[in-house]
């Protein structure tokens, strides 16, 4: 694995091109989704890709926040229906809820498993909600939040205490189940746990160091 810089443009481009071909080329695409404001480039350009039919690509999200109506301007799912749901019609889009959290993998599996999983990374080494810790073989669960994930993501609430402590998680068996991973991170505050993932020791405290082991998966970092 190896880190590819380049510009945001460029890596949103380059991304989303490649999930376009595959979805061209191939029927029944699933895709892997993430939130967070890393992904919102790759969002934008898909949204324009209105000669592709997308009818038939299912999506699953990575995770969401517990406790927190899916209308609610802070949930992933109005983030999605935001930046793409509300552009682009797939089949079908999934988010781990608590109706669902149980069977998420299964469903997964159910679909063919996913052939693109598009991954941001935590400044603390997390790849979804997995955060430090998470075992490898972890499925989709429910997890307590870090102190740390809830600074960071306290930027998008008013107060920190209106951040979600707990979130559903897509686990890393199924992240690393994946046929291919895109890894982007973007910014100087993540540079260092991106090397630090990508070149350092294999560890459940930087559970996006198991990407190591995975065998394509595409790392990008923009300043
Ligand atoms: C969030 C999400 C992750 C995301 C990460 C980075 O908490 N759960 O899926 O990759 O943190 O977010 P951002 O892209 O905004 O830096």
């Amino acid at each position: 694995m190896r880190i590819r810089s380049n510009t945001y443009e460029k890596v949103c481009h380059l991304i989303a091109s490649n999930i376009r071909d595959k979805v061209k080329h191939q029927s029944h695409v699933v895709l892997g989704l993430a939130t967070g404001s890393t992904p919102i480039g790759i969002y934008e350009k898909l949204s324009k890709m209105k000669n592709t039919n997308f009818g038939d690509t299912i999506t699953f999200n990575l995770d969401e926040y517990v406790g927190i109506d899916k209308h609610h301007d802070q949930s992933y799912q109005y983030f999605m229906n935001k930046h793409l749901f509300s552009n682009l019609n797939f089949r079908k889009h999934y988010f781990p809820t608590e109706e669902n959290w149980n069977e998420y993998d299964l469903m997964i599996k159910n679909s063919g498993g996913i052939d693109i999983q598009i991954l941001g990374i935590g400044t603390n080494g997390h790849i979804a909600f997995n955060e430090p810790g998470s075992n490898r073989y972890s499925s989709t669960r429910i997890v307590d939040l870090t102190e740390n994930t809830i600074k960071d993501n306290s930027r998008f609430f008013d107060n920190i205490e209106d951040v979600p402590t707990k979130a559903y998680t897509m686990g890393l068996s199924s992240i690393m189940g994946a046929e291919k991973i895109y890894l982007v991170a973007v910014g100087k505050h993540k540079k260092e746990i991106l090397e630090e993932a990508v070149h350092g020791n294999i560890t459940e405290d930087i559970p996006a160091s198991f990407l190591q082991e995975h065998p394509n998966c595409e790392v990008y970092y923009s300043e």
